[in-house]
């Protein structure tokens, strides 16, 4: 739409400017507040490898901005020129200064790639370079369409299983060991990293580092099957001592329930089909192909970032969480209104 309006210059009018100007305000406009800044942005790093990646981008923005100034200002000049002097061939010298001048530009456009090339390599080496101090590591399994979470350590009594919301500690390297369960995903938190892909039967490593507190939403970046499109997860920063609160937290077993209702909703959970895929520790179950649901209620989401963690949500994803997130392995259930409300009280326990 601009090249039009520029390439009729010949009739353009303060009109036409006044509609390019307008335009391209709107389309800055909606690259700002739109995609490019906020709560999931590559040109907003929370962390070092994050600000690699967009120190990158913007390079490689400005350079063939100019590239592409520099060339569209030559050809109007040229255009114009021919327009004016026709017969500007027959000129004696014509075709040494056009060799010239073209292998000139040649020659600048191999510099200017190489560079580009460089800085790429560079990056992409810097973003690959293993930390040397001691770092937290996590193990992040894709599943069709969850993400698991577990903390590792040394001491196995300590170490943490979760599920699509990834609590990190500011100012620490956090190593990431990504792999699948199931088909290939690809794990992306623009604000912190780039994309990285968890294939089945291989470990991938690499780490971030978040220098700020925040809530950084990530998204699978690989197609996956019919809900790729809902599985995302947070990752939630803060500061060491807040993050130390909430490890000691979630490694306390579920909380025993604490009134007759809640103590059914266990019973409800405990004898119906939940315990073929879910675990809550503390209690008998222990199954492991779906969601750790120990601490349910503290997390922020439910689904992988699809719904938010309310009763009313969680009712409904019960029930028949295929109307939310059609061809998810999760079962529609049939339980009486009194069941479902004891059931969903006492999920909603689980702090
Ligand atoms: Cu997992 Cu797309």
């Amino acid at each position: 739409m601009p090249l039009l309006l520029l390439t009729g210059s010949a009739r353009r009018t303060a009109k036409n400017w006044r509609a390019l100007r307008a335009y391209a305000g709107l389309v800055v406009g909606l690259l700002f507040f739109t995609g490019c800044r906020g709560v999931q942005s590559a040109v907003d790093p929370a962390g070092p490898q994050a600000l690699r990646i967009s120190k990158l981008w913007w390079t490689m923005l400005i350079v063939c901005s100019a590239v592409f100034i520099i060339v569209l200002a030559v050809l109007l000049y040229s255009v114009f020129r021919a327009h004016r002097r026709n017969r500007v061939a027959d000129e004696p010298g014509t075709e040494q200064r056009l060799t010239r001048t073209i292998s000139g530009a040649v020659l600048v456009t191999v510099v200017i790639l190489f560079g580009l090339l460089i800085a790429s390599a560079l990056t992409g080496r810097a973003l690959s370079s293993q930390p040397e101090q001691d770092v937290l590591t996590i193990e992040v399994v894709g599943h069709q369409w969850w993400w698991e979470v577990q903390y590792d350590d040394p001491l196995p009594v300590r170490t943490l299983k979760t599920a699509n919301e990834i609590h990190i500690p500011t100012g620490q390297v956090v190593m990431l060991k990504l792999t699948s369960h199931d088909v290939i995903h690809s794990f992306w938190a623009p604000n912190l990293h780039g994309k990285k892909d968890l294939i089945p039967g291989h470990v991938a490593l690499i780490w971030i580092q978040a220098d700020r507190p925040g809530v950084y939403r990530g998204q699978c970046a690989e197609f996956c099957g019919a809900q790729h499109a809902h599985m995302a997860f947070l990752v939630v920063a803060e500061s060491p001592e807040r993050f130390a609160d909430w490890y000691e937290k979630q490694l306390k077993p579920a909380a025993s329930p604490a009134d007759a209702a809640l103590s059914h909703g266990q019973q409800v959970f405990l004898t119906s089909r939940c315990v073929m895929c879910h675990t809550i520790r503390g209690t008998t179950a222990a199954a492991i192909s779906g969601p750790d649901l120990t601490h349910l209620a503290s997390r922020g989401t439910l689904a992988a970032g699809t719904l938010p963690n309310t009763p009313d949500h969680l009712g409904g994803w019960v029930v028949n969480s295929q109307v939310a997130k059609p061809g998810n392995h999760m079962p529609p259930n049939e339980l009486s209104p009194e069941d479902l409300q004891s059931l969903v009280s006492y999920l909603e326990s689980l702090h």
